[in-house]
């Protein structure tokens, strides 16, 4: 593209032009680092705005990276379209705010992941908007009898965060259904790799992309997959009125992320199997909660519904309380304290002395935890190495 003769300011801006993009055939999607598109005429720039013709106009409302992320989301999902955030609670607003309005109610399963959690207790009652929890075992024999008019979605989080109790998704839509209900997951810590609720019967999945789909602890991201009917529904929300969008980078980031999530599924899941079964039997630990240990109340639903593993995350009631779990945190050498999960390294949390550090033990026990409850994230080190790490950390308490 030429400008003709221009000036010295002119020429710093618009340098030599953009190059004809249809030319150039990089193998890794390029990242359109551009917070606006240039119209080719009057004419076309109306088409894409009133939507009569594809096109991007501004990154708040789509772009070409972070849209390559949400095709590839849904198709992993199996569903038709998605819809990328800055965060997988910026993710979850999206979804709860546009479904119900005042005096709505929401089913949702408990427990799920504090921070969904929070902004249930926080902004819901601002808005009329009531939850009603039921356990997650047995949301599915509940539903029924707490399902009114006023219901708009029933919400589910499984296996969830942190306690990996798990829901049984067919039967809970099967109910669902029965009431006319949509059904939305947070499918974040299974991921398409391990669990396909769309083929459930589920209508809107959501992610925390932060955690396994980014994969390395470097990201923060949510993505909300559907069919188009819903996301239709979704996107004005979302990108025209809350704003929480996905940056360029960050949706390319992602993407990336796809491309090796199944192997890192399958090794997360493996290593989560190992150091499971490994800490079943350590006399230190009182318990050890892991969907695919037989031990584990939630082990015949969660094989009924994930396929190919169980994935990375793992929790286990240390003997000794609040104290002991306090000094196997500072006994760890390999293992990170670290919040979060998905990552390649393990990641250690103790509630119980540090994010819960107010909370009583009936406080915890209302979360579904103790004090001793530790929760690992599996990464995708060599297993064995992690069991050293945590064996020479459990025994010196
Ligand atoms: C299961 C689950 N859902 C949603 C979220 C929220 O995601 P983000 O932290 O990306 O906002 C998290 C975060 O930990 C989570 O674990």
């Amino acid at each position: 593209m030429s400008h003709g003769k221009v000036r010295f300011n002119t020429l710093a801006v618009h340098g030599a032009g953009m190059p004809d993009l249809t030319k150039i055939r990089p193998v890794s999607m390029p990242i359109y680092q551009s917070s606006e598109f240039v119209f080719n005429s009057a004419e076309q720039g109306a088409a894409v705005m009133s939507g009569q013709e594809p096109g991007f106009v501004y990154t708040r409302l789509g772009n070409p990276t972070s849209q390559d992320f949400e095709k590839r989301m849904a198709l992993l999902e199996g569903t038709d379209e998605g819809i990328s955030f800055a965060s997988g609670l910026a993710a979850v607003a999206a979804v709860i705010l546009t479904y119900c309005r005042p005096g709505d109610n929401i089913i949702s399963s408990a427990p799920i992941y504090g921070g969904t959690f929070g902004l249930f207790k926080d902004l819901m009652p601002k808005m009329n908007i009531e939850i009603i929890y039921l356990p997650a075992k047995d949301i599915h024999n509940q539903l029924s009898a707490k399902a009114n008019s006023r219901t708009k979605l029933v919400y589910i989080e499984t296996p969830a965060n942190p306690t990996l109790d798990v829901v049984d998704i067919a039967e809970t839509v099967k109910a669902a259904k029965k009431h006319g209900l949509k059904v939305v997951i947070d499918n974040t810590f299974a991921t398409p790799c391990l669990q396909r609720p769309i083929e459930m019967g589920v209508d809107i999945v959501l992610h925390s992309a932060t955690k396994y789909i980014c994969g390395h602890g470097d990201t923060m991201g949510g993505v909300v997959v559907a069919s188009k009917a819903e996301i239709d529904q979704i996107r004005p929300m979302a990108f025209k009125n809350l704003g929480g969008s996905i940056a360029p980078l960050t949706g390319w980031l992602m993407s990336r992320g796809l491309q090796t999530l199944p192997l890192r599924m399958e090794r997360h899941s493996q290593n989560g199997m190992a150091i499971a079964r490994f800490l079943e039997k350590h006399p230190q630990v009182e318990k050890t909660c892991y969907p695919g240990l037989e031990s584990c109340p939630s082990h015949a639903v969660a094989s009924k519904q994930m396929s190919g593993g169980y994935g990375g995350v793992l929790a286990i009631d240390i003997k000794g309380g609040r104290e002991a779990g306090r000094k196997f945190q500072n006994n760890l050498k390999l293992c990170k304290l670290a919040v979060s999960l998905g990552s390649v390294d393990t990641l250690v949390t103790h509630p119980a002395s540090t994010t819960h550090l107010s909370y009583s033990e009936s406080d915890l026990a209302a979360l579904g935890m103790t004090p001793g409850f530790v929760r690992i994230a599996v990464g995708i080190e060599d297993p064995q190495d992690v069991i050293e790490d945590l064996d020479q950390a459990l025994s010196k308490i």
